[in-house]
């Protein structure tokens, strides 16, 4: 047997937690500037359509946002008018900054966010209705530990959606992109930030995850089913959703 693709979902993808840590808390003051700017507003609308893709299939009554940050994505699934959303982060700077967010805009009933480590959040088995992740999911040390702890917190049936940058794969947004992603971006998230390495993490990051089919198979490997992948702008991001199975029988996606 070729050990290649056990190897391959089995290694440690990201950086070390404190080191992820430690550099979101140092990037927390400007990372909802950046985000807009640099994706030119469009981070916003992706998040939106991540949402709105989970409310075709489910209208949750809990949700977990594993990798909140600030907040934004538990913010925009509140149009799914769930009881309670949990955002759940590894850096506090960033959870301060959403948690003002949040209180600012009233939903501090509505939206909880904790200081939690993906790959072993705490939270008892089938605890939320669904789990959803925008882009975290590449920051993790492991990705397949971190997807298979959100498949062990929802309950059987329960919806995930991970959104996530994926690599166009067609002339001419493929050169665009990554002339865009390896020389522009980096200068203008250093300039801002102040931060010398966050913004050169980021492009290596994207550059160095598995997405597409690969993306789909850590899903299936962790548990999921009926795994779907919608690309969106061209490919430059892609929305990840899939079901943890009911009673051990697939379940198939409207
Ligand atoms: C690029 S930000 C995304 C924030 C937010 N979801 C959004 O849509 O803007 C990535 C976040 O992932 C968090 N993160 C990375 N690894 C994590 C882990 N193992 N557990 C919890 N949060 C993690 C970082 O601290 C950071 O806040």
């Amino acid at each position: 047997m070729n050990p290649e693709p056990m190897e391959q979902t089995n290694r440690k993808n990201g950086p070390p937690a404190e080191q992820v840590e430690r550099m979101f808390d140092s990037i927390s003051k400007h990372y909802d500037l950046l985000n807009h700017l640099l994706s030119l507003g469009t981070d916003r609308l992706w998040r939106r359509k991540a949402v709105m893709l989970m409310g075709k299939h489910c209208t949750p009554g809990t949700i977990l946002d594993v990798a909140t940050g600030t907040g934004d994505l538990a913010i925009e699934a509140l149009r799914l008018g769930p009881e309670k959303i949990t955002g759940i982060d590894l850096s506090s700077r960033m959870l301060e900054k959403g948690r003002r967010k949040i209180s600012k805009l009233g939903y501090s009933g509505k939206i909880e966010l904790l200081k939690s480590d993906a790959m072993a959040t705490g939270f008892p088995d089938a605890s939320f209705d669904a789990a959803m992740s925008a882009f975290g999911v590449r920051n993790f040390e492991n990705t397949l530990a971190g997807l298979t702890e959100m498949c062990r917190v929802i309950r059987p049936g329960g919806m995930i959606i991970v959104l996530e940058f994926s690599r166009p794969s067609a002339f001419p947004l493929k050169q665009i992109y990554g002339l865009y992603f390896r020389q522009i971006l980096p200068r203008i998230g250093r300039k801002v930030s102040g931060d010398p390495s966050a913004y050169t993490y980021l492009p290596e990051s994207v550059m160095s995850f598995p997405d597409n089919e690969k993306f789909l198979g850590l899903m299936r490997d962790a548990g999921f089913t009926g795994v779907r992948q919608k690309r969106l702008t061209g490919g430059i991001a892609s929305i990840y959703s899939g079901f943890k199975p009911l009673n051990n029988h697939t379940i198939k996606p409207e």
